[in-house]
């Protein structure tokens, strides 16, 4: 099979790269990425070095050069991960959101509707469902959960799943959405939560807790993740959205105190700050369809994974402290300077 990898220099896209060409010795992967300031070349270093796989640098939105590389390469499936992902920036400033997540998407479908590409996969997330109330345990998001987005980020990727089902009933365009709950694990860019808590202990900076912390999510281990993807991309129904979960809701101040218990650092660094502006509660995913349908189940719990991911910052300092010595540091300053 010949894939096409959007946005493959970012977090769960590389970890995908990753895991494709580690299964599937015979699989061809060509990764796109316009290298925003969440994409890193560095990422796929060892990638480039598999005759298996090709980079090229280039924006999801530039139709022209997407028409040019579907023509040229003749693809077999697009996974589409490229996108602006994160939920504060959003909020400052939500147009490039939409450009990249929303008109990306469209000329992402109209080169697979042109050049014939046999399935077309969006990743999407379990954001597009909104929040649930922090005092109902019983209830979870399935595929049937309306849609009820709260930020521009999580406007954005329920536009582009609209999209996709709007390609595939009108135009027949062969079609799959994942809505996955929040990953973690190696490359994960230092804005978001569970790294920037790690890499702000070894630098003992405060730990800005927003709002009381009572926020939850359901964390998923990067590799799980990218096993359901394969499963959706290679067994999936056309048409179908499939959630994906990890059945392990924690609140934001647990897993901080998980960080700072696992490297032994004080609880002292712990700020509570404004909080973000329309903050989701609670995330929570029920996956039964995917584990029935396709037979997924996750490997790595929380406890494996929150120890293999510290282990992996601490492993890997030259690849986040590039990035938190550049243009991350005004970044960092902007949103956290006053808060
Ligand atoms: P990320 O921000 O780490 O990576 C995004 C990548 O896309 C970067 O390499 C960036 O350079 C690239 N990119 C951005 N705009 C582009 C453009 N116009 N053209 C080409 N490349 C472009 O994001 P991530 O956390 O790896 O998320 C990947 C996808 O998974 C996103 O679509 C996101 O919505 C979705 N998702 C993420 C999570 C999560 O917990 N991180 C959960 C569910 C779904
Ligand atoms: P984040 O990693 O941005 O993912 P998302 O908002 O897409 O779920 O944030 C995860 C949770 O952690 C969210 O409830 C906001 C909270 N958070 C903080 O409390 N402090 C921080 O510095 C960050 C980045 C997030």
């Amino acid at each position: 099979m010949k894939l096409l990898v959007t946005g493959g220099a970012g977090f769960i896209g590389s970890n995908f790269i990753y895991y494709i060409l580690d299964k599937y010795t015979g699989d061809e992967v060509v990764c796109i990425d316009v290298l925003t300031y969440a994409g890193n070349y560095s990422t796929l270093e060892e990638a480039v070095k598999n005759k298996n796989f090709k980079f090229v640098k280039g924006d999801i939105t530039d139709r022209q050069l997407v028409n040019e590389l579907f023509e040229a390469e003749k693809f077999d499936a697009v996974v589409n991960f490229a996108a602006e992902s994160h939920v504060d920036r959003s909020i400052e400033n939500p147009e490039v959101f939409l450009k990249t997540n929303i008109l990306g998407t469209q000329v992402l479908m109209d080169a697979c509707l042109k050049y014939g590409v046999k399935r077309y996969h969006q990743v999407s997330t379990d954001e597009v469902y909104g929040d649930l109330p922090l005092d109902r345990p019983d209830l979870l998001f399935t595929e049937t959960t309306p849609i009820k987005t709260s930020s521009p980020y999580s406007a954005s990727k329920a536009s582009a799943d609209l999209l996709v089902l709007a390609y595939h009933r009108t135009f027949g365009l062969n079609a799959t959405i994942s809505r996955c709950s929040n990953n973690y694990g190696p490359y994960h860019f230092p804005e978001k939560l569970i790294p920037l808590m790690i890499i702000n202990v070894l630098n003992n900076k405060p730990l800005p807790v927003y709002g009381k912390g009572e926020n939850v999510r359901d964390w998923l281990y990067v590799t799980d993740h990218c096993s359901a993807i394969d499963l959706i991309v290679r067994n999936g129904r056309a048409g179908e959205v499939y959630n994906v979960g990890g059945n392990n809701e924690k609140t934001n101040i647990f897993i901080v105190k998980t960080i700072i218990k696992e490297l032994g650092a004080s609880e002292d660094l712990i700020t509570y700050v404004t909080d973000r502006k329309g903050h989701d509660l609670r995330y929570a995913i029920d996956s039964t369809k995917i584990q029935n349908e396709l037979g997924w189940k996750p490997q790595i719990n929380f406890e494996d994974g929150i120890k293999k991911t510290i282990k992996w910052y601490l492993d890997n300092k030259p690849w986040w402290e590039e990035i938190v010595s550049g243009e991350y540091k005004n970044y960092y300053d902007k949103m956290y300077g006053n808060r």
